[in-house]
């Protein structure tokens, strides 16, 4: 039987959708299948782009609410939920027809419906709109994503107990939000709704909040947004969440991490061993997210899993099956849109012979609150457990001339080089614009920059970036504003 395809692509997220339109590029033949009614997966239909636009409209209503200092008198502003949520959908709808006309541009033939596996050249695809097609291909690619952890014992409905879905739905602004997880989505949906003026608490099982981040900016970023209004209670657990009419109570317990005075490392008296509760008007669960494959039909042909679940791969993308490739957040490494595209793009030129790679060194991470976090490369502590001598160089954006005009001095720059070479071994950012900033600190680190390097880059004045090249003068004890 003569082939349909060259490949065919599961999941039309950021990975599978980049897959795509690589492949095409490079002149295979396409088919791009998603069981949701649109294309974009996770991140342009429930993930990045609706977390951003209720981001966006939140920051606006806060900056408008403190223009004052400028001269500039508002009046008290007022949410308009349902406009809200009409512009939050229209910055999706946007999104995802710009990947239709990407699909139609690259005649890549798209598909809405559950793909299976049922050979290691066939999927069969249960269409949306009824009736199956049997696809015969050269390759397949598994971009089927991740999907919310749960938390043991506790069902999410998406009204009183929600997962990241819900908590951007809201039909009204909630009294109290109480959100079990401090790391990314927590904080990002925390910071939405505290500015709109919910009461928002945070339960993170650790003694500190964005596991994975450099510690002094964790914890220069707790304080920061405790000053916001978000409550951090930190090395607890939520043991249970009973749902009541008009609230949910939720019990939460000391994790292991407390030490004899019962006291967590941020100095918090703990939960008793007996629990304690707290009432909120809604539960957001944000604990992780797990590789996604049900219906996938992985068994049918034998692809083999990790023990996390995760479709196994080796360097190259592809499964125990010759034929079969995976990528994006069903797969190992970091749940980043960006991670995925690259994996794409890569997976892609690897199956015409070419040298696609992704270099997991140099991925950059970015919290979009206010001010953001961004990190590239290793923090302090990776370094130490490696036994890497590394020096450090650190600049408060409240030195900046742009900042100090923007009235946006929170936060710092980092930058953290090698202690023989100067080489840049990573960079951590709490401050204005700092996902921004953090594309030129990785630019630098896949050229093999010195931080000397970027200290004698000339960066334009008044610049925020301009933090960056002292906090890499500092490196070498020379940064000129401090
Ligand atoms: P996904 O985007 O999850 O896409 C997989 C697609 O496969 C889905 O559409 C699914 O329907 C489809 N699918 C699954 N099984 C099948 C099947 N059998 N047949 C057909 N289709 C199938 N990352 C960032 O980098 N920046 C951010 O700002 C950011 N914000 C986020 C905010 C939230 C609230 C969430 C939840 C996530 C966020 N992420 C962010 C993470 C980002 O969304 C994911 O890393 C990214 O979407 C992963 O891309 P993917 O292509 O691997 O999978
Ligand atoms: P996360 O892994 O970032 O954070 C989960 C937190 O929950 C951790 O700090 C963990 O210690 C804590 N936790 C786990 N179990 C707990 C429990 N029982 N009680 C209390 N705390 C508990 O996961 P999150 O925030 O759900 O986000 C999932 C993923 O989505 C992220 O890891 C990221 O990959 C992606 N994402 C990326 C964004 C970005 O790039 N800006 C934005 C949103 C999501």
């Amino acid at each position: 039987m003569a082939d349909d395809f060259d490949i065919i692509v599961i999941g039309s997220g950021p990975g599978g959708y980049v897959c795509a339109i690589r492949a095409a590029q490079l002149g295979l033949r396409v088919a791009c299948i998603d069981k949701r009614g649109t294309h974009g997966g996770t991140c342009l239909n429930v993930g990045c782009i609706p977390s951003k636009a209720l981001l966006h409209a939140s920051e606006t209503y806060s900056q408008a609410a403190h223009a004052n200092h400028m001269g500039i008198q508002f009046g008290t502003p007022k949410i308009d939920m349902p406009a809200l949520m009409k512009y939050k959908q229209k910055t999706i709808d946007g999104n995802v027809q710009g990947i239709d006309f990407l699909f139609k541009k690259n005649k890549i033939e798209a598909m809405h419906g559950a793909g299976e596996l049922i050979a290691p050249d066939r999927v069969k695809v249960a269409l949306l709109d009824g009736g199956e097609r049997i696809l015969q291909t050269k390759y397949i690619v598994i971009a089927t994503g991740s999907d919310i952890a749960p938390l043991a014992g506790v069902e999410i409905d998406e009204q009183r107990i929600v997962s990241s879905t819900g908590a951007l739905d809201f039909d009204s602004v909630p009294k109290s939000l109480l959100i079990v997880g401090g790391g990314v989505i927590g904080l990002e949906l925390g910071s939405v709704w505290a500015r709109l003026g919910t009461e928002v608490t945070v339960v993170e099982f650790l003694d500190h909040i964005i596991a994975g981040a450099d510690a002094d900016i964790a914890k220069q970023f707790q304080t920061v947004l405790t000053k916001q209004g978000l409550r951090f209670l930190l090395g607890r657990k939520v043991t249970n969440i009973e749902t009541l009419k008009a609230s949910a109570k939720v019990t939460i317990a000391p994790a292991q991490n407390q030490n004899e005075a019962g006291q967590n490392e941020a100095g918090q008296k703990g939960a008793n061993e007996a629990g304690e509760t707290l009432s909120a008007e809604r539960v957001l669960v944000a604990i992780g997210r797990r590789p996604y494959t049900a219906g996938l039909g992985l068994e049918n042909v034998g692809v083999q899993l990790d023990a996390q679940g995760r479709v196994e791969t080796d360097k190259h993308f592809k499964t125990n099956i010759d034929n079969i490739y995976a990528i994006g957040d069903v797969i190992a490494g970091p749940m980043l849109a960006h991670k995925a595209e690259d994996e794409g793009i890569a997976v892609a030129e690897i199956l015409v012979g070419q040298a696609g790679h992704v270099n997991y060194d140099v991925i950059p991470n970015v919290i979009y609150t206010a001010p953001e976090v961004a990190w590239v490369g290793k923090t302090e502590a990776e370094l130490k457990s490696a036994n890497i001598a590394y020096k450090v160089g650190t600049f408060p954006f409240m030195a900046n001339g742009r900042a100090k005009v923007n009235g946006t001095v929170e936060g710092f720059v980092k930058t953290l080089a090698d202690a023989n070479t100067d080489r840049i071994l990573g960079v951590h950012i709490l401050g204005p614009e700092a996902g921004n900033m953090i594309g030129e600190a990785a630019v630098a680190m896949e050229f093999g920059a010195s931080a000397d390097d970027i200290a004698r880059t000339c960066h334009a004045h008044p610049t925020l970036s301009e933090a960056l090249k002292e906090s890499a003068l500092a490196v070498a004890a020379r940064a000129i504003h401090m």
